[in-house]
Formats: C-alpha cells, sequence, structure tokens
C-alpha cells in the first residue's frame, strides 16, 4: 500500500509499546483487506495521556488501541462507554465520535473469540471455571464468561480484597474468592483454569499451582504468551491438560477493535499465524 497524504491512521497507545505485535497484526489484515490505512504504536508520555487523546482526536486519528497502562484512564477519558467497558472501568478501543473518542472493552469478548476459534468445545468445560487475577484482564474475562453463561466461578487473587472487589462486578451471581496461597481449593476439579495474572511474564514469578488438583480434561489457558510456553502451560501439558496460550487472545482483541473501526471481522487465523512468524523471525 502506498502511504499517501488521505491515509488515516490508527494507533496503539501505550508505555512502553516497543515490543508491541499490534501493528503487525493490524496492518496484516489492513492490506489483507484492501483497505486504506496505516496503524502505528505511540509511546505516550504518562503525564500527558488526557492531552495526547484530546490532539489525536483533533488531528484526526481513526482508531486506537489502548494498553497498558492506560486503559483505565481512556475510560475516564472517553465521551462514552460501550457496555462492557462501563461495567469493567476499562478501555482498549477508541474509536472517533462527534465530541471525542467512543470507549469500548474488547478484551473479554477477544477471549470467547479466541476459545471458539481454538478450543472448539470449551463450553462444555464451563462448569468449574478458576480465573487468577483482579486486574483488568481478569476482570475482562469474568465478565465474558458470566456473559458466556458460566455459573461456577472461582476466582483467586494475591490480594484478596481485590478479588472481591472484582468479584462484586458480577451481580445476582456468587463468585467463589480465594486467596492466592488456598488455590489448591479452588482447582480441586476444575474444568477451565485461566491465568489472567501477569505473573510468569518473561519467565518471572510464575505461579506454583498444582495443576493434577484440576479434572483430567481440564482447559489451562494462560494469558501471557512471553514466553508462549509459560512453565503453567508446560505443567498442563506434563498433566495431560489442554494447554492454550495468551497470545489467541491478543489477536481476538484486535480483530474486534478492527471489526469496530472497520465494521468486518478480519480472520483470526491469518492474525495468528502472522504473529506466531513474527515471533519465530
Ligand atoms: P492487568 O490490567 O493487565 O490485568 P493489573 O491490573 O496490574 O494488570 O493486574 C495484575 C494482576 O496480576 C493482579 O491480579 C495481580 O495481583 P494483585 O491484585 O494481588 O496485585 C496479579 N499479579 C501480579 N504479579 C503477581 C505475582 N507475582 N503473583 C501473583 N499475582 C500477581
Amino acid at each position: 500500500m502506498i502511504i499517501k497524504a488521505s491515509t488515516p491512521l490508527y494507533a496503539l497507545l501505550g508505555h512502553p509499546v516497543s515490543h508491541s505485535l499490534s501493528p503487525i497484526l493490524q496492518n496484516g489484515w489492513i492490506a489483507e483487506h484492501g483497505f486504506e490505512g496505516v496503524y502505528v504504536a505511540l509511546d505516550v508520555d504518562p503525564a500527558h495521556f488526557e492531552a495526547s487523546i484530546d490532539g489525536l482526536f483533533h488531528a484526526g486519528l481513526r482508531g486506537a488501541n489502548v494498553t497498558i497502562p492506560f486503559k483505565e484512564r481512556a475510560a475516564a477519558k472517553a465521551c462514552a462507554l460501550s457496555q462492557n467497558a462501563m461495567i469493567t472501568g476499562s478501555v482498549n478501543c477508541l474509536s472517533p465520535a462527534q465530541n471525542g473518542f467512543l470507549g469500548d472493552s474488547t478484551d473479554g469478548a477477544g477471549f470467547i473469540a479466541d476459545l471458539d476459534f481454538r478450543a472448539k468445545g470449551w463450553r462444555e468445560k464451563t462448569g468449574h471455571v478458576v480465573i487468577f487475577g483482579a486486574g483488568g484482564a481478569a476482570r475482562a474475562i469474568l465478565v465474558a464468561l458470566h456473559h458466556a453463561g458460566c455459573s461456577h466461578i472461582h476466582l483467586v487473587n494475591r490480594n484478596y480484597e481485590r478479588g472481591l472487589e472484582a468479584a462484586r462486578l458480577i451481580v445476582g451471581e456468587t463468585i467463589h474468592v480465594w486467596s492466592l496461597a488456598e488455590n489448591d481449593r479452588a482447582l480441586l476439579g476444575a474444568s477451565l483454569v485461566i491465568n489472567a495474572t501477569s505473573a510468569g511474564l518473561n519467565d518471572q514469578n510464575a505461579l506454583a499451582l498444582d495443576v493434577s488438583k484440576t479434572a483430567e480434561d481440564c482447559l489451562v489457558y494462560d494469558t501471557v504468551y512471553a514466553p508462549r510456553e509459560t512453565s503453567l502451560l508446560k505443567d498442563a501439558r506434563h498433566s495431560n491438560r489442554q494447554a492454550l496460550d495468551g497470545l489467541g487472545m491478543l489477536v481476538g482483541q484486535g480483530a474486534l477493535a478492527f471489526e469496530i473501526w472497520f465494521g468486518i471481522r478480519p480472520d483470526l487465523a491469518s492474525g495468528l499465524t502472522r504473529l506466531e512468524a513474527s515471533l519465530s523471525s
């Protein structure tokens, strides 16, 4: 594609962003569809995030993803929020409206889209769900799984109070909240386990879980994708559990953002293949 004066600009806003895979993902889909547009990663100074949003809106930015550490601030800054963004208090996708950016959260739906894509049959494994974490990723997944019909959800977090706070997002349903020290009790007989903490990222501070406590056909999902094979996933495979890394959730949330901006759901498989190729090159 030739970048012209009229080429629309899309961006990832975060700090830091230099290792982000989103430009490869989004530019790949833009090219696949023959759309006009270019997607870049912008490392935004945390002291000037709100001013940057105003500037980018007035400069005609056509869409943005928002990542660490700005998802909550983006929710506060957006001129209106989708229901998911409102419930989770987190925005990872901005699209321009008349008076500012609309804020949406595609993390939870992206997670579900990935399960539908890479773990067909996962809906039969929702009898006993365990989510580790209570941050933005965990809250998005909690809400999405609840909407998908999961009713027996256990939430385990290092900071128990924060776990309780996250559980309050779900109204009318009991979420069983545990401290990390009690994880064995939550894991007993689990059919779907998700690590939505940052533990295990770059092989640091991995969660020490006894995966053998879960049901034999348990699916273990780690939202961490650097490394792709975390020690949790190694343990899961060692115990003959199905194991999935977080690269697909990155693709899923990106695909739903693309759909918001361009009106068409891009191909998850091609996105995943592109990211796998870029990680192995
Ligand atoms: P995000 O929005 O990406 O989910 P976050 O809000 O910083 O990020 O949340 C990080 C999550 O990882 C939290 O659940 C955090 O636990 P606390 O609420 O107790 O802080 C969890 N976490 C981070 N490092 C951890 C570690 N070493 N062991 C266990 N949990 C960890």
